[in-house]
């Protein structure tokens, strides 16, 4: 398929995955990695057995649908997403993955005149050409240029940057923000960031996408990453984790005028399997394990805990050579001083037992998202295991690293 990719898979240590339940992936060699990685997904962990027993039902009955007839799992599924959306967004379209979500949206700016782009650096959108645009990523673009026009990346965090490129073209900007950036290596932006960001795309009738695909459901141990803040932008983009780590599929949910003009014509943007049964299916049970299980909160519980340990651990053995270990909920990030250690850690951490991932922004950060169904054993498990990956992995970088844990 892609040479690169098998070269990658050597690096990361030839291991074959074939099976997966809750926190855990096994490898055809029976293998047993705990999975903190994923890039986001898998909140829910895997074949979680409300999200299975809803695909399964779906999968024996009506798995993809006509799309000449009405249907009612995407009906029922809209339900379910708004039912926990932000009050405002009351209107869903259905997609496959991330970067779909992400060209609807750009779309659904045009039809209000709003045509010029406007993404902050480093940011995350997806590599379909027009979420391309928006990933503030020279490396991922270079290779595919011209993409959109007019577009704009600002720095993150800083409204001010926003306000002068909006003030321009009041009228014609269409936002993309994520309420923290993950691919960019965990940024979380200063208190009240994305309420001003909210405030300037009133002032300068800009339409504000909210780019929740990694954030979203959870994963900051809220609903969404909007909630601190109480915003509601024009439109709010769903992935990964709605997937209930079974079935890709991602949503855009945006208030009534923003999705007005699909209800003036509803061949205007369609795709074959968008709202299919089966992804239906999945999206229903991912929210109802959410909401059985209350995995919002138990996100927010075990990222509170997580975070200062991690820290004590990582900052015990590499003292000085990291610079931040931070996050919020179960997306977790730790940042380094110079760009070696984030990828041997991330190597010596499979070698220990647990999967971890880098960020495709950022050199310097090791990404952690962990399901919000470890137990305490699996936290323990993972403890250790970072124990021993930072013991092994710091002395290169710390000569004189102490023993870790114990030494924080
Ligand atoms: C914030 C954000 N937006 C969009 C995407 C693109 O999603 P996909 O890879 O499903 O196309 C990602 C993927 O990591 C993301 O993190």
């Amino acid at each position: 398929m892609n040479k690169g990719r098998a070269t990658l898979g050597e690096m990361f240590g030839g291991h074959i995955e074939v099976a997966s339940q809750g926190a855990w992936v096994t490898t055809a060699e029976g293998r047993r990695f705990l999975n903190c990685g994923g890039y986001g997904v898998f909140l829910t962990g895997a074949r979680h057995p409300t999200v299975i027993r809803h695909v399964a039902e779906q999968l024996n009955t009506h798995p993809v649908a006509t799309r000449l007839f009405l249907e009612p799992q995407a009906a029922l599924a809209a339900e379910a997403l708004v039912s926990v959306a932000p009050p405002g967004l009351r209107r869903v379209h259905f997609a496959g993955s991330g970067a779909e979500a992400v060209e609807t949206a750009i779309k659904l700016g045009r039809t209000q005149g709003r045509h010029r782009l406007v993404a902050t650096e480093n940011g995350y959108h997806g590599k379909t050409m027009g979420a391309l645009s928006l990933t503030g990523s020279s490396v991922f673009q270079a290779p595919f240029q011209p993409l959109l026009p007019e577009t704009t990346h600002v720095r993150y965090g800083d409204a001010t940057a926003l306000e002068a490129v909006l003030a321009e073209s009041p009228g014609e900007c269409c936002v993309f923000v994520e309420p923290v950036q993950g691919e960019a290596g965990v940024v979380i932006p200063p208190a009240g960031y994305l309420r001003s960001v909210q405030e300037l795309c009133r002032t300068y009738g800009a339409f504000l996408v909210l780019d929740e695909i990694q954030t979203g459901l959870g994963r900051l141990g809220t609903w969404w990453g909007a909630d601190p803040e109480g915003i509601c932008p024009d439109v709010m983009l769903v992935g990964k984790g709605l997937s209930g780590g079974v079935v890709p599929v991602s949503a855009v949910v945006a208030t009534e005028e923003a999705f007005s003009v699909f209800d003036r014509d509803p061949y205007l943007h369609t795709s074959t399997f968008s709202g299919a049964p089966l992804a239906m299916a999945a999206a229903q049970g991912a929210i109802a394990a959410m909401k059985e299980e209350d995995l919002v909160g138990r996100a927010r519980e075990l990222g509170d805990e997580l975070l200062p340990e991690l820290r004590r651990i990582v900052r015990g053995h590499y003292g000085d050579t990291v610079r931040e270990v931070r996050g919020r909920g179960l997306l977790l990030g730790i940042e380094f001083a110079e760009p070696g250690p984030a990828g041997d850690l991330l190597i010596e951490l499979i070698m220990q037992g647990v999967i971890a991932n880098h960020s495709l922004n950022s050199h310097l950060v090791l990404r952690l998202t962990p399901p919000a169904v470890l137990s305490r054993s699996d936290v323990d498990f993972l403890y250790e295991a970072f124990d021993r990956a930072c013991r092994a992995q710091a002395v290169r970088y710390t000569p004189t690293a102490g023993s870790g844990r114990n030494n924080a």
